[in-house]
């Protein structure tokens, strides 16, 4: 599977087989528990997307409000936690493998939960499976974690958190942040598309959005606390709808953001094509801080598979996007993602993804094997593709990336880009961080320190994934 750039905002997956439980508690007390949540110790692990990642965050943000310490290891810890993706059935497998290996902790008096896509999926199935686990709690019901957390130390043994049916986000006071130069900011959870192999809309609920004012009041609190680069999130993030009298479109939120003093970097992922309006490409061409990439997931160049898939364009729509897109007057990088071997996709439906990929010249790329996904509309789905054809397709279609990859970025040589310092290699003198195109370059500098700084990187050399160049001081 390439993926080459960090931002794949995995949607979710699964399907749950109740979605509208509410938090509901079986109140049963070994003595252990209380004990072990008496620890007031966490060590969270995650899979998965952005969004999860961010979650994560918020999580441990209600997890540290509540006096709660993070720890570094799970033998540490009092309280496991562990948040999973279902969105391909190798991710879910992953989680009952991790499960397993959780099993001896519980029997040491340790509690263990399961967050996010799969624990919305599995339900209370989970506890059947894995009855060493005491919550289980979907990404949709994170708003009554310190409520579930309240339970659990009172000593209730399991507890769920399984509701998608809510118009509310999950908003808190405090989000123990990972990175330190990039902050990521939810402005819409779930999705109102239907996507026929897409487990998402029922794993994180319907669309809602975070009020303007609200977003933009947390953009002011990340740039004091010395954030410079903000990442937008949703899963289809451009189809942000205010639910403020302000009513402030998509386009106008990234310009607000990039107003707020000491912003200098606007990001946003995952852009849906068909929610993909000319004002956003307005915003990005008048406001340079509004990050040069977009990531428009096409997922097939075939309309008769796009049909399939449920996805709402056409390919000559999508194309239209891209043309729109291109147009600009600033270089704009374009990402994607692509399922091959989608039920009823062709030899010839393949070939016309190829020729897409050929006709946009994308900047990188996410490709997955189709996986079938309980309760989606694809699972019944005839024609199904075998599992070595949809690897050989995968193959080709990554193989003819890279040469276009390649060829891209081996015109980027001699060109210099500013980079957001965010790594910095063990050999001597070497550092790494993204362009504004979210190229990851490796530079060469003789600086003492330059995370979190902004520089001008010659480009020297290139690989299919990443720039090599040159501090320009
Ligand atoms: N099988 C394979 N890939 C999938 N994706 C979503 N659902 C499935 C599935 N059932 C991919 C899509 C989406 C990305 C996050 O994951 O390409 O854009
Ligand atoms: Fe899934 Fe489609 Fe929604 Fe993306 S737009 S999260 S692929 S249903």
């Amino acid at each position: 599977m390439s993926k080459p750039f960090d931002f794949d905002i995995g949607r979710l997956t699964g399907s749950g087989n109740d979605f509208t439980r509410a938090a509901v508690v079986f109140p049963q007390k070994p003595e252990t528990f209380t004990e072990a949540v008496g620890r007031g110790t966490f060590f969270l692990e995650t899979f998965g997307c952005q969004m999860n990642d961010h979650d994560s965050e918020k999580v441990a943000g209600v997890l540290l409000a509540r006096g709660y310490r993070q720890v570094e290891t799970p033998e540490a810890a009092g309280l496991i936690l562990y948040n999973t993706c279902s969105i391909r059935e190798k991710a879910a497998q992953k989680v009952f493998s991790r499960l397993g290996e959780y099993r001896a902790r519980q029997s040491e008096g340790k509690i263990i939960g399961v967050l996010g896509c799969l624990a919305q999926q599995e339900g209370e199935d989970i506890f059947e499976r894995a009855p060493w686990v005491s919550l289980v709690c979907g990404s949709a019901s994170y708003r009554k974690l310190p409520e579930m957390l309240a339970q659990l130390e009172a000593g209730n043994h399991r507890v769920t958190g399984l509701d998608t049916d809510t118009d509310e986000t999950f908003e808190t006071e405090m989000t123990r942040r990972d990175n330190p130069f990039r902050a990521y900011l939810t402005i819409i959870e779930g999705c109102d598309k239907a996507c026929s192999y897409c487990v998402v809309p029922y794993t994180r609920g319907p669309e809602r959005s975070r009020a303007s004012d609200s977003i933009l009041r947390e953009v002011r609190q990340l740039a004091e606390l010395g954030y410079s680069e903000i990442q937008l999130l949703g899963q289809t993030v451009n189809s942000y709808k205010d639910p403020t009298p302000r009513k402030m479109r998509f386009a106008k939120l990234l310009l607000a953001v990039a107003d707020v003093p000491g912003i200098r970097r606007v990001r946003f992922t995952t852009s849906h094509p068909s929610d993909f309006t000319p004002d956003i490409v307005e915003a990005m061409e008048t406001e340079p801080k509004v990050c040069e990439h977009v990531h428009l997931p096409v997922q097939s160049g075939s309309t008769k598979v796009l049909r399939a898939m449920q996805r709402t364009y056409t390919r000559e729509e999508y194309l239209e996007k891209i043309a729109m897109i291109r147009g600009a007057s600033r270089p704009i990088a374009i990402t994607t993602d692509i399922i091959v071997g989608f039920p009823g996709e062709t030899e010839a439906d393949f070939e016309q993804t190829l020729s897409l990929l050929d006709e946009v010249k994308y900047d990188s790329l996410f490709s997955f094997k189709y996986s079938p996904r309980p309760n989606t509309p694809s699972l019944k789905m005839e024609d199904a593709i075998p599992e070595v054809e949809k690897g050989r397709r995968l193959a080709v279609l990554q193989d003819q990336q890279r040469e276009i990859q390649k060829a891209r970025h081996a015109k980027l040589i001699g060109e210099t880009h500013e980079v957001l310092v965010s790594g910095r290699s063990r050999r001597e003198n070497q550092w790494s961080g993204y362009t504004s195109s979210y190229r990851l370059a490796n530079f060469s500098s003789a600086a003492q320190e330059l995370l979190g700084t902004y520089v001008q990187v010659r480009v020297t050399g290139a690989t299919p994934n990443s720039l090599v160049g040159e501090h320009v001081v």
